[in-house]
């Protein structure tokens, strides 16, 4: 069998690794992936939001499964698309991905099941003397937030009454485009942060993993907000039964209660939790896995991810299982100096052939070129470098040693990626 996965990143070089090796398909396609994936599939020139070229692709080449990595295609409609077409996709129709794709859209559905999340309320651009109202009334800190997709940018936690004044006139005049013309605003959650993540078929759920990312660009979770520095899986601050809890509170309702709206949910879905005193509470769905988390959590993953894909997508999950192994993973993301912010392009990264065949070492590869022999990063986020072991400290010091095997000057990363759950490990 054939199988299509759209993207180019860290996270879709971990899902074709993972399909490579099941035995269930004997060809990986990637649109349009990247030089790095282009080593575990075949890497076909079709941008991820061409809709029209996937679909064409994926008849043409008569795929029998499509396994879509980011949340913009998903969004735009890719699985609805396929499904016209008689192509089983693994992931949400486009009505189902509001869950990301509208903040208003979950937390009015949270509300109406009962599904733990900060208080908030949705306002128009027309009812801005209103939200002024709701800030004043409930005070700092508070959260204000673009409605829609604003590619992780739209959040300000803002720690006084004016700032969030000042968010609110941002995204009213247009700061964020669309995605902020309609704002929610949240109350403050204080806890720890972690990822859960499920799949499902529309019926069946079955856990997926935990990690814990570190969205901060530098040391100590200082400077600005990315895509992702790191992550690492599991996570001890989600345990086994903080993580059943919030598979029965949060995951299982939402699914069901998609389904009772006549909405099939048919994908991964990612949630994001703060760990509160008061139990786990839902801050955001994904409807897709996270980038970097995809690259610490297919490698623990012991059944073939090949055949929970097409379960998911086909319908009959229940007939199949998802086990973990017990190792421990974590990675450390390589970017581009300058990132997230402007980056030159081109700089040339030596030392990977070093890292072949290491011991208890991946490297997943989010926008290299591989030119006239020499490996060249193309974007902010470049290089993914996971380590596993036994305990995350072995993975820890693996992924290190790997990423100071590489030489490349012009990129940087952080040096402390895992220390919350390594100092709750070591002390
Ligand atoms: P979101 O895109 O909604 O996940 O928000 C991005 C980040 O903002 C989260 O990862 C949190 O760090 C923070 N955040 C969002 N909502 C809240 C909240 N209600 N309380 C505290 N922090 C929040
Ligand atoms: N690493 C965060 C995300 O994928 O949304």
């Amino acid at each position: 069998m054939r199988v299509l996965v759209v993207g180019a990143g860290g996270r879709e070089h971990a899902l074709c690794w993972a399909l490579a090796a099941s035995p269930l398909f004997d060809e990986v396609l990637c649109a349009p992936g990247n030089d790095g994936i282009a080593r575990d599939a075949e890497c076909v020139p079709v941008a991820a939001e061409d809709l029209d070229g996937l679909v064409q692709l994926a008849r043409e080449r008569a795929v029998d499964l499509v396994v879509v990595g980011p949340e913009a295609p998903l969004v735009k409609g890719l699985v609805d698309r396929l499904e016209a077409v008689g192509i089983p996709a693994l992931g949400p129709t486009a009505a189902a991905a509001r869950l990301e794709g509208s903040k208003g859209f979950t937390k009015e559905l949270c509300f109406r099941l009962g599904i733990p999340t900060a208080r908030a309320r949705s306002f128009t651009a027309a009812e801005a003397e209103a939200a002024r109202a709701w800030i004043r009334t409930h005070g700092a800190p508070i959260v204000v937030k673009a409605d829609g997709l604003a590619a992780g940018k739209g959040v300000v936690v803002a720690a006084t009454v004016e700032e969030a004044f000042e968010a609110l006139d941002a995204a009213f005049g247009g700061a964020f485009g669309e995605a902020g013309r309609r704002v929610v605003i949240e109350e403050f959650l204080e806890g720890e942060e972690a990822s859960l993540f499920a799949i499902t078929d529309g019926e069946t759920v079955r856990p997926l993993g935990t990690a814990q990312d570190h969205k901060r660009a530098f040391d100590g979770d200082r400077g600005p907000n990315t895509g992702g520095m790191g992550a690492y899986s599991p996570t001890p601050a989600l345990d086994e039964a903080l993580a059943e809890e919030a598979m029965a509170r949060i995951v299982e309702p939402a699914i069901r209660g998609l389904a009772d709206q006549g909405l099939r949910y048919r994908g991964i879905l990612y949630a994001g939790l703060m760990l509160t005193s008061e139990g786990p509470k839902l801050l955001e769905f994904n409807v897709r896995f996270g980038d970097p988390e995809a690259q610490v959590v297919l490698p623990r993953l012991m059944s073939d991810f090949g055949e929970i894909a097409l379960a998911a997508a086909e319908g009959g999950l229940r007939h199949v299982g998802v086990r973990f192994g017990p190792e421990h993973a974590l990675t450390v993301v390589l970017a581009s100096r300058g990132y997230p912010g402007s980056y030159p392009k081109g700089t040339e990264i030596r030392g990977l052939e070093r890292l072949e065949g290491r011991e208890g070492v991946l490297v997943f590869h989010a926008a290299t070129r591989h030119e006239g022999g020499r490996w060249l990063a193309m974007g902010g986020r470049v290089l993914n470098v996971t380590g596993l072991g036994r305990s995350l400290r072995e993975a820890h010091d693996r992924a290190y040693s790997a990423v100071e095997a590489i030489d490349w000057p012009e990129g940087f990363w952080r040096r402390d990626i895992g220390w919350r759950a390594l100092a709750r490990d070591e002390h």
